[in-house]
């Protein structure tokens, strides 16, 4: 009698005990390690810390969805600093394991529970001519600058504010220099069409890796046609955006589109725009480097006929700031067809994700 309860107790502790390698328990590390900082909701708030500073929200999806596991897990390894944001957020490296910290990481993604803002992750690199599929809050200032056949300067200041979880509103306002064909060595100078865009991702999964948009953007007539400056009537420009992650850290972009001249009402040009590329680091969550190629096809209907043109453009992106919200993009864009006719250009863009912080900030 008495032996068999003994026995039925050391099974009862057998079961009852945890596993020999147990996960580690990210709701309780967060209570223990992190909550007297952010709040054992992890919303921050008034009263979590002695110091005063505006604390994250993990549990507002605007910002939390935004920001990929990368960045987040280089701020719990190096602390603040390693990401240009306050040493008051200690680093972890030391005090907790590989496990505990993506047990930890795992606890403040389930804090953001509404699935209709695609992750951060799904924000590839912004290629120089490939529209993206991921909405933005972002101003780019581009410049495409001919290296042959005659000069000519085209600038284009861009600004991208996202509303709702998954849409994106854009104006773009380019500025045009060209150098006059009589060959007296004098330039033409001005705005050109201004555009209004309005972006939506229609669909997104970080399980597949996939993010997809429509997108639409008209060009006023705002240059003057008469000086090459713009096109001389309304242009309505629909796309089709779509950004996919690849193993190894490889990702794919295409863009479709479709330019249809509203005082001809049929369609005057389509491209087809794609970038393949990469993102490393040189060390452990250090800067992310993209190497990117761009292949562009166009075909403008001209005369009855079809004028088929390809470009390729390799390209590097590389972030600035430590925050990383700065990043410059250096590529040349070659002609592949027609090359004796058609300028090579060489392109640069400077990128600030203004909602990651100010121009000055995480430097
Ligand atoms: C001593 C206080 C303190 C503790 C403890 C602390 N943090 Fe922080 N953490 C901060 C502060 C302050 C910031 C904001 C820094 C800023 O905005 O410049 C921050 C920022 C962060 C961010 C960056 C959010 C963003 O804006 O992208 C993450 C992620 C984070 N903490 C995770 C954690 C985790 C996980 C733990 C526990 C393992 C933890 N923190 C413990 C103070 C703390």
């Amino acid at each position: 009698m008495r032996a068999r309860a003994v026995r039925s107790g050391l099974l009862i502790a057998l079961l009852a005990a945890p596993p020999a390698a147990a996960e580690p328990d990210g709701a309780a590390l967060f209570e223990a390690r992190c909550a007297q900082c952010h709040g054992q909701d992890g919303r921050g708030g008034p009263g979590t810390q002695a110091f005063q500073m505006p604390m994250p929200d993990f549990t507002d999806c605007a910002f939390s969805a935004r920001e990929p596991d990368s960045d987040w897990a280089a701020v719990i390894h190096l602390g603040g600093p390693g990401r240009g944001f306050s040493p008051l957020m200690p680093a972890h490296a030391e005090t907790l394991t590989a496990a505990e910290i993506a047990a930890v990481l795992a606890h403040l993604r389930s804090l953001c529970r509404d699935e209709r803002w695609p992750r951060g992750e799904l924000n590839l690199p912004r290629p120089l001519v490939t529209e993206k599929a991921f909405p933005e809050d972002e101003a780019v200032a581009t410049v495409f600058a001919n290296t042959n056949r005659g000069g000519e300067v085209v600038s284009e200041l861009l600004f991208e504010k996202r509303f709702g979880p998954r849409s994106q509103v854009e104006l773009s306002l380019p500025f045009v220099a060209r150098e006059r064909p009589d060959s007296s060595g004098s330039w033409n100078g001005g705005v050109g069409d201004l555009g209004l865009g309005v972006k939506h991702a229609f669909f997104h999964s970080l399980d597949w890796g996939t993010i997809a948009s429509l997108g639409a953007e008209v060009k006023l007539p705002t240059g003057d046609d008469d000086r090459g400056l713009g096109k001389g009537t309304t242009v309505f420009e629909p796309y089709l955006a779509w950004g996919q992650i690849l193993p190894g850290g490889a990702f794919l972009q295409v863009q479709a589109l479709g330019e249809f001249p509203t005082d001809r009402g049929i369609p005057d040009e389509f491209q087809l725009r794609s970038a393949l590329g990469t993102s490393f680091t040189l060390k452990p969550f250090g800067r992310v480097i993209s190497p990117m190629v761009e292949a562009v096809g166009s075909w403008a209907f001209v005369g009855g006929g079809v004028d088929e043109q390809w470009d390729l453009v390799p390209q590097v992106q590389i972030p600035l700031n430590r925050r990383q919200h700065i990043r410059l993009d250096l590529g040349v864009r070659i002609p592949l067809t027609d090359a004796g006719r058609r300028p090579t250009r060489f392109g640069i863009y400077l990128l600030w994700d203004w909602y990651d912080g100010g121009l000055l900030d995480g430097w």
